[in-house]
């Protein structure tokens, strides 16, 4: 079926492109679609992913408002042709054909809370998007940005395998941070790997690897890991029960995107941090540096030398990791 005939608004839209015009159709690219299209997070990202040049088409899927939302993002004069999908019965429709496919859907934190405590709610609604996924789309990349990230990988993981198309090389969680300002350093400059997972304890930076080298006292390296671990709490407070980091989020998961994208295309070197299937400890999910290339994740790499602070934060990450993970396992075999 036509993706486009799924939302009349969007019929108009080769009306603009008649016999007389000389616009060319969508430029070569990919195709891309965003679930939770609507939200705090979905609608800027929306917008940056209209705005990168790789994409041809951009599908943007929600529960609610996708009609206002898509016909807003449809005014921007960028290469990419936007459709919208709303509600369970497009969603098939939203996903056939896809390339990459970014999870933002599902409800945010309120101050006091938890990424675990949006477990209950995010949980079902990131199983039925990957239901969708692996019927419709099952060799698209997937970004998944749902929390509790720590536990919403290995629900994707297990509605994949469930389905018979688990590619553990085209799921990755998102869990870009950026410490730039933290570290009194231009951020476009500095490069912090933070690994282990995507809560609390589990985001281990590892401030030893710094690039460009930079030293640390102790007192400063216990106040930038404890800031970089509540980063996403801080934006949590700041808001007061409006939601959790959007802004920000929305750039690190178009810049995330745009690291797969130009890495399906073929593009060498392109390294950034993600939460995925690992052999890097025990885990069966873990977050370190990987290498992005035209089938995903096409290497894992190690996380090098340790200091005796980061040893002791790694062994607490794997502990609260391991029940994360177990509970996404439980939560789809149960
Ligand atoms: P939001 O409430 O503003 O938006 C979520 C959107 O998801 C809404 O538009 C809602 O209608 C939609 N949605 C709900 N159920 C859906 C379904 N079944 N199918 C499709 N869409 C559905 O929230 P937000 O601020 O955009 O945050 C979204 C999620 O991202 C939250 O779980 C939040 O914790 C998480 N998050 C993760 C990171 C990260 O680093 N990985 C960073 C920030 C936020
Ligand atoms: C995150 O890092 O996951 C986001 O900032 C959202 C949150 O709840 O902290």
């Amino acid at each position: 079926p036509d993706p486009a005939s799924s939302h009349p608004q969007m019929e108009e839209v080769p009306l603009l492109r008649g016999s007389n015009c000389r616009a060319k159709g969508a430029a070569p690219g990919f195709k891309v679609a965003i679930l939770g299209a609507a939200g705090g997070i979905g609608q800027p990202l929306a917008l940056l992913m209209k705005m990168n040049p790789l994409v041809s088409v951009l599908h943007l899927y929600d529960v609610v408002n996708t009609p206002g939302v898509t016909a807003d993002i449809s005014h921007m004069n960028t290469g990419a042709v936007v459709r919208g999908f709303l509600g369970q019965p497009q969603l098939e429709n939203a996903l056939t054909g896809m390339d990459l496919v970014v999870i933002p859907a599902g409800v945010p934190r309120k101050p006091g809370m938890t990424r675990d405590d949006l477990f209950n709610i995010n949980a079902g609604i990131v199983r039925t998007l990957c239901e969708g996924i692996a019927k419709c789309c099952p060799k698209a990349i997937v970004n998944v940005i749902s929390n509790p990230v720590n536990s919403t990988v290995p629900i994707a993981a297990e509605v994949f395998k469930k389905a018979g198309t688990y590619d553990p090389k085209r799921l990755l969680g998102v869990t870009t941070l950026d410490v730039g300002e933290v570290l009194g350093l231009d951020p476009r400059e500095v490069n912090v790997p933070v690994v282990g997972g995507h809560a609390g304890v589990t985001i281990l930076p590892l401030l030893s690897q710094v690039n460009p080298a930079c030293s640390f006292t102790s007192e400063e390296v216990n106040h930038l890991t404890s800031r970089i671990q509540n980063g996403g709490t801080e934006v949590v407070e700041a808001k007061a029960g409006a939601g959790s980091a959007t802004l920000s989020m929305a750039y690190a998961a178009a810049k995330f995107a745009d690291a797969c994208l130009r890495g399906l295309r073929g593009d060498a070197g392109i390294v950034e941090c993600s939460y995925v299937a690992s052999q890097v400890t025990e885990l069966p999910f873990f977050a370190s540096k990987v290498r992005l290339g035209r089938s995903g994740v096409e290497e894992i790499l190690p996380l090098g030398p340790l200091n005796e602070f980061e040893r002791a934060g790694l062994e607490k990450a794997k502990k609260e990791l391991a029940q994360s993970i177990q509970k996404g396992v439980t939560f789809i075999n149960k």
